[in-house]
């Protein structure tokens, strides 16, 4: 596979000065000059990570893939080509305008511009956070993930799984028919979620410190809370403890600290089958246009409780003692994405711990205590 991380996400906006504020003083990306009509924003040691562009029509994105080198990138094209997608050669200016080295533009079968790009350049200067932040979680993981919708799931299965090679993490079936792809250690850098329409849904950024996401909240709040969309809370798959605010685009971020990993030579996907978070997110369903679930059973040995990770329940008490008789008697189910066969078990409040697949096998490590890898940063996760 070529494609190594989500490096940059390039979209049309209208309102730059809003996005200037939003970007700086809320997210804590620090703005840099790019001219009239541009404003983009660093996140890193590189020159631009969000690009907002007020010559491209409101709606539209560019979604910048990162691949190793040139050679790295012919044979994507090649590879593309031969699949008998169009592919158009970056010229010189959109390069210097991506800040990259070389590029190539093709669509997704939704139609969506993706960018794969060599070569991002490195700024002069160290990143100026436009807040009090600790700093975004990048590096070889990327700038984060999107989620998009998609109206064709086996469409866009067989574009980014099959011919793009991204791996898949976790998969849902029902109630929702979701996949969350890796292209690195990060847990998803891509999510399609089968909807009624195509396009982005959310951008996640991930920061070093939950006090960064925190504060942001607070931030948030501050503003009367019409900006947020859902609630914080933590994901039951990637574990991310995050947020969802609105933009002054139409697309969602997602902010969000504490996320796992995977060995991508050896993870093996999981089926999941609910979607609530173990706490908060409240009004995630309805901002993608689905029904809220119902509350979950959160006692302890049922429902959200019950997929608590041994490392998650250590921090509690009350959840160790079913998590251990939950070890003994488990029954993971795996099988391989897309397989025929769907299965019927949903969740339900108070489902026993052992039937749920939202857990770390015998012999594997834990995901939520393994390092940051090649980032060199000590795991932040609780321990037991
Ligand atoms: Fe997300």
């Amino acid at each position: 596979m070529e494609i190594q991380a989500l490096g940059y996400l390039v979209f049309g906006a209208d309102k730059l000065e809003d996005w200037t504020d939003f970007a700086t003083t809320r997210l804590g990306m620090q703005a840099v000059d790019r001219g009239a009509g541009l404003r983009a924003f660093r996140m890193d040691d590189r020159r631009q990570r969000l690009v907002a562009d007020a010559s491209l029509p409101a709606g539209s994105r560019c979604y910048g893939w990162e691949v190793a080198d040139a050679a790295a990138l012919d044979a994507l094209a090649g590879r593309l080509d031969h699949a008998g997608i169009a592919v158009e050669h970056g010229s010189a200016a959109l390069a210097g305008r991506r800040c990259v080295a070389g590029l190539i533009a093709f669509a997704d079968p939704a139609g969506n511009r993706l960018e794969a790009f060599h070569g991002a350049q490195i700024a002069d200067a160290p990143f100026r956070p436009g807040r009090m932040i600790s700093g975004f979680r990048c590096g070889p993981l990327g700038m984060g993930h999107a989620l998009m919708a998609t109206t064709d799931m086996a469409r866009g299965l067989a574009f980014y799984r099959d011919l793009l090679g991204f791996g898949v993490s976790d998969y849902m079936r029902a109630p929702v028919q979701a996949y969350f792809l890796h292209v690195n250690a990060r847990h998803h850098s891509l999510a399609l979620v089968e909807a009624p329409m195509d396009g982005l849904h959310h951008l996640m950024v991930e920061l070093y410190s939950l006090d960064d996401v925190g504060q942001g909240y607070d931030l948030a709040l501050a503003d009367g809370g019409e900006r947020i969309a859902a609630t914080l809370g933590r994901h039951c798959n990637d574990l991310m403890t995050s947020f969802y605010q609105r933009t002054p685009g139409d697309f969602l971020v997602e902010y969000g600290w504490g996320g796992s990993t995977v060995d991508p030579a050896n993870w093996v996907p999981t089926e999941m089958d609910a979607v609530e978070s173990y706490w908060g997110h409240h009004g995630l369903m309805r901002a993608i246009g689905a029904p809220e679930p119902p509350p979950a059973d959160r006692r302890p040995g049922g429902g959200c409780c019950a997929r608590r990770s041994r490392s998650w329940t250590a921090t509690t008490a009350a959840c160790r003692a079913p998590a251990r008789g939950g070890m003994r008697r488990r029954r993971r189910r795996r099988s391989r994405p897309g397989a025929a066969g769907r299965r019927g078990g949903r969740a339900r409040p108070g489902r026993s711990r052992a039937e749920h697949p939202c857990r770390t096998p015998p012999g594997r490590r834990d995901r939520r205590h393994g390092t940051h890898g090649s980032e060199g940063r000590s795991c932040t996760h609780p321990t037991s």
